[in-house]
């Protein structure tokens, strides 16, 4: 097993053919941490110990800021990551919580990135995650051969976090059993974690710059409680849904175009488009249109993150199997796959959706006009 820290930054362990999908933060937004960094350089700003940038950069990072021509990476809740950036300070860790696609993961990749310089050290929480990924395990080669030594141990991503005082990333921490996740309450509390097979006394210490940012999704099934300790080891940020409807649109646009931009020449999805797109999303979330006539909401949680894999969905529909132009009509046959999933009775509520509020606003609209022709098609 090759440990994060073994590997470049920007390299992944066994590269193969073509460039990474998707390579990390710290990667992908190399030139903006470095202005960052110069920024600070240059007015003096403090750094709190172990820490790359100031908090001030961190913010301006994540939030964007035009003057430094850093862009905004996060929409919705500037007083959010203010308050997270204040939690990454203190003694404990962060858990930042809410329904699934409320980027999440987004944001806890975004601040180890800018104040750790890394987001790789991650445990990717699952109900198979066991002690060993969250403590240390060994090299059972070197442990035969040489026995128990520095050598033969296999830190886990928190406790190389904790040697080189970097932010530990846990995604999905109420996936994993509840006595998995109570390994992090004594790391947290003490940050110290014990290696009795190494000697008495032998241990691994924090250093200033540790902390965990935890992500969970408290909707999904199968998740777990959270005990008591855990909760007090943690300060608690819930992430929830963009409301603002310009917001939203220029946010799928921007990913949209993160999404597509490596693929060449993919088509525009033009504003009007979107405008459908994000309207439906948030009638369909919110369960009452914009004039307040109520919705039936499927179960499919209709997030943002959804919302960009439809545009992306029709985009590249249009490029490869349509003339190259996005409509609404891609968008209406997208929503079916994407955002349901092949629930039977989202699939209704989807229908009735249609055919009440979708049917009203074709009448005098060529955008919603074409969407009601593909979604009516689509159940003929
Ligand atoms: N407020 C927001 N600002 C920026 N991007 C957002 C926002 N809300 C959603 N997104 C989009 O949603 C995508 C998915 O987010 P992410 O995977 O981080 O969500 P999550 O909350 O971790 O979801 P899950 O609970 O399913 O793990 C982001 O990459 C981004 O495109
Ligand atoms: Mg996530």
């Amino acid at each position: 097993m090759t440990t994060d820290t073994t590997i470049p930054a920007g390299t992944a362990a066994g590269s193969g053919a073509g460039p990474e999908i998707r390579p990390p933060a710290e990667v992908r937004h190399a030139g903006e941490l470095a202005t960052l960094a110069a920024w600070d350089a240059e007015r003096g700003h403090e750094r709190p110990p172990g820490w790359r940038l100031s908090p001030r950069a961190v913010r301006a990072f994540v939030v964007g800021s035009e003057e430094l021509g850093v862009s905004r990476k996060f929409y919705g809740d500037d007083p959010l990551v203010d308050r997270a950036v204040v939690s990454l300070m203190g003694r404990q860790g962060l858990m930042l919580v809410g329904e699934p696609g409320t980027a999440k993961s987004m944001l806890s990749e975004l601040l180890s990135a800018a104040v750790s310089g890394s987001s790789t050290l991650t445990v990717q929480g699952t109900a198979g995650t066991t002690e060993d990924h969250v403590r240390y395990s060994w090299n059972y080669a070197l442990l035969v051969s040489e026995g128990p030594s520095e050598r033969s141990l296999v830190p886990s991503p928190v406790c190389t976090g904790m040697r080189e005082g970097r932010v530990v990333r846990f995604e999905e921490i109420t996936r994993c059993a509840p006595e998995i996740q109570d390994t992090l309450v004594s790391i947290l509390s003490e940050k110290q974690l014990m290696v009795p097979e190494l000697g008495p006394d032998a241990r691994v210490a924090a250093r200033p710059g540790f902390t965990v940012i935890a992500t969970a999704n408290l909707k999904d099934r199968g998740v777990h409680e959270m005990s008591a300790a855990l909760k007090r080891r943690f300060s608690f940020e819930t992430v929830a849904p963009v409301r603002d409807r310009d917001f939203e649109i220029e946010l799928v646009q921007r990913q949209l175009e993160a999404e597509l931009g490596p693929r060449g020449d993919s088509p525009e999805v033009p504003r009007e488009v979107l405008e459908v797109l994000v309207t439906v999303f948030q009638d369909l979330r919110t369960g009452s249109t914009r004039e307040g006539a109520p919705v039936k909401r499927p179960e499919t949680v209709m997030s943002t993150a959804e919302a960009v894999n439809v545009a992306v969905a029709a985009s590249l529909e249009a490029r490869y199997l349509g003339d190259g132009t996005v409509t609404t009509a891609e968008v209406a046959r997208q929503i079916a796959g994407v955002a349901l999933k092949g629930e039977e009775e989202d699939a209704r509520r989807l229908r009735h959706y249609v055919d009440n509020v979708v049917r009203e606003r074709a009448r005098h609209d060529a955008g919603w006009k074409a969407f009601f022709g593909a979604a009516e098609s689509l159940w003929r």
